[in-house]
């Protein structure tokens, strides 16, 4: 079946030389990130409403990784949402926390405002344009939490993201995550997640259809990891398998 495979993901860069030679050219990539917010926005309800109970069920934990202080007033919970796209994670997080947005994309940034002003609960300290992989920007053991829903499919080095992730979390704190991931290996689903991937990273902006993420979460230094596989069926088949929990620092 390996032939096969080849001979179809061939046929698909065919399909996509166009973009290929776009992309060389250095005109895809300002184009499309231009139309991603947008395509994004379009999905963003769909998405919210489908994974509305996980969502739910993970951020719920959020609270409790609220510095212990012996203050009156303790401070809102600090959280670093690591490509945050339009924002569509804010409805779900709990009322007063200070979210810190990171995402390489500019173009994201009025989305956010307005999602922000929307949630009406939710406070944006500041918005930050850099990479997962380089987040020099934020503070090491500055965040109570960081989040990131549908990204690491997209960073092109999650080894390195996961230890900047840590790094600016302050011990104790949680990494939590919901992530697409590779289907099972036997299934027809990863045959055909490989064989449409030299497309997908095109339309998708960088996504990979084909990430064990799962085992990328499991290498990495956190104390306590919860991580659990769930099906959603998403508006594309082929990222129906995920992963959902968090990582404690
Ligand atoms: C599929 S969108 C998900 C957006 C949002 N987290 C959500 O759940 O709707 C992927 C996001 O990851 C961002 N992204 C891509 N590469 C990244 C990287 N290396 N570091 C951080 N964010 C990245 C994209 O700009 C985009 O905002």
């Amino acid at each position: 079946m390996a032939w096969l495979r080849s001979a179809l993901q061939w046929l698909v860069e065919l399909l996509v030389l166009p973009v290929s030679v776009l992309r060389y050219a250095g005109l895809w990539d300002p184009l499309y990130k231009r139309f991603f917010p947008h395509l994004m926005c379009s999905f963003v309800a769909d998405i919210n409403r489908k994974m509305a109970k996980v969502k739910k069920e993970l951020f719920d934990e959020l609270p409790a990784f609220a510095a212990a202080t012996p203050a009156a007033t303790p401070p809102p919970l600090s959280v670093l949402e690591v490509g945050c796209g339009t924002g569509a994670n804010f409805p779900f997080y709990p009322w007063g926390c200070k979210v810190t947005c990171l995402d390489p994309n500019p173009n994201f940034e009025r989305f956010l405002h307005r999602s922000i002003a929307d949630s009406g609960h939710v406070e944006l300290e500041r918005f930050v344009l850099g990479s997962a992989e380089d987040m020099q920007q934020v503070a090491s053991g500055s965040m109570d939490a960081v989040v990131c829903t549908l990204v690491l499919c997209s960073v092109r080095d999650i080894d390195l993201a996961l230890s900047e992730i840590l790094r600016v979390l302050r011990p104790g704190g949680g990494f939590f995550f919901i992530e697409h991931v590779a289907a099972v290996k036997t299934g027809w689903l990863h045959f055909f997640q490989h064989v449409v991937q030299p497309a997908w990273r095109y339309f998708g902006d960088g996504c990979s259809l084909t990430c064990d993420t799962e085992a990328h979460l499991e290498k990495a230094k956190f104390s306590k990891l919860n991580l659990k596989y769930f099906m959603e069926p998403m508006a594309f088949r082929l990222i129906n398998d995920h992963v959902v929990g968090y990582g404690v620092k």
